[in-house]
């Protein structure tokens, strides 16, 4: 035998050595929920460890990321009253926006500030978009359905009040068409020539997401099938982030991450921009369970979750791990 693979595995020092990806703390994004009225962080149960936190628990846990060289946080509102249009996400007073203020003033440059950009968290009835009653094409009753046009005008000006609340990177997260170019419109129009988006390109109608309807209190009945891409397409994918690539896309994402490993090492493949994942609610709360039981050893489960995006082809994963891995990786 000539060849045996075992010799470059045959130590740690050389299995760093030879070790073809590694997690850096400045490749995490923490998404962070922030709830209006709070005056201390709330745990969320389907999701033990992450809380929706107070303005003052959200600044301190952004000093702890920022202080363990955490490469930025993804903050979502969670606001006191919620409509059918979604005003709170327009209101410059309204939750998310005074929280990005806040943590703008205290990361300083230390790490990037970026913001959901979706109305999901703020309207009543939950969907991303606002909703008009339509004839349905073959039976002809009378439904809901999300207008996707008259939601591109929302996220206008949700985008524009972003911006001017100082958000350093707007995530579309909406699965509405036309959605980049549309805010990139606005946002230019605005002034804000310099403020960057990140599409979420390719996102799909995941199960995943469960644990994220508790932490933002969502009302959703039903689901986001007809907007949201469905699981069983590839291709589908790769149409996605060069559509969000074409309208103007300074990153695209793909979401949920260890579900979608082959969409993400597609887009890799073909993006001119950063591909970034997002390991979401669900996988989080699975690595949680199974390691609560003593099903998984937590800690490598974690690394290896996270490092399997990476080897995809993400550059950068949003992970809520991501201030617990940075920890670890500093020691
Ligand atoms: C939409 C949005 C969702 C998530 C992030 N942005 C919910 C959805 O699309 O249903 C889910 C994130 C997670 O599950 O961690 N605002």
């Amino acid at each position: 035998m000539i060849i045996r693979p075992r010799r470059l595995r045959s130590t740690p020092a050389m299995r760093r050595l030879v070790a073809e990806n590694r997690t850096h703390p400045s490749q995490l994004i923490l998404p962070m929920f922030v709830r209006e009225g709070l005056s201390e962080a709330v745990p969320i149960s389907s999701m033990p460890g992450v809380q929706q936190h107070s303005l003052d628990s959200m600044r301190r846990a952004i000093a702890g990321a920022a202080e363990l060289g955490v490469g930025g946080v993804m903050l979502f509102g969670v606001p006191e009253r919620k409509d059918a249009e979604g005003s709170g996400a327009i209101d410059p007073n309204g939750i998310l926006n005074v929280a990005t203020r806040a943590a703008v003033a205290e990361a300083g440059d230390a790490l990037v500030v970026q913001t959901d950009l979706c109305l999901d968290e703020f309207t009543d009835h939950g969907h991303c978009g606002v909703l008009r009653e339509r004839t349905h094409p073959v039976t002809g009753a009378t439904e809901l359905t999300v207008d996707n046009d008259a939601s591109l005008e929302r996220y206008r000006e949700m985008g524009v009040a972003q911006a001017e609340a100082g958000s350093q990177l707007l995530g579309l997260s909406g699965m509405m068409d036309g959605q980049v170019a549309a805010v990139r419109d606005a946002l230019d129009a605005a002034g804000h020539t310099d403020t960057p988006l990140l599409g979420y390109a390719a996102k799909y109608a995941s199960a995943f997401y469960g644990p994220f309807r508790e932490a933002v209190q969502s009302s959703l009945e039903g689901d986001r099938r007809a907007y949201q891409q469905n699981p069983a397409n590839r291709r589908e994918g790769i149409r996605e982030v060069e559509l969000d690539i074409d309208e103007g896309a300074d990153i695209v994402m793909v979401k949920p991450a260890m579900s979608f490993l082959d969409v993400l090492a597609d887009a890799a493949a073909i993006s001119s921009v950063p591909v970034w994942a997002y390991q979401v609610s669900g996988e989080y709360a699975m690595i949680e369970a199974a390691a609560a039981h003593g099903w998984i050893d937590r800690r490598r489960a974690i690394e290896e979750s996270v490092l399997s995006i990476q080897r995809a082809g993400a550059d950068a994963v949003l992970t809520y791990y991501a201030t617990e891995l940075a920890e670890w990786l500093r020691r």
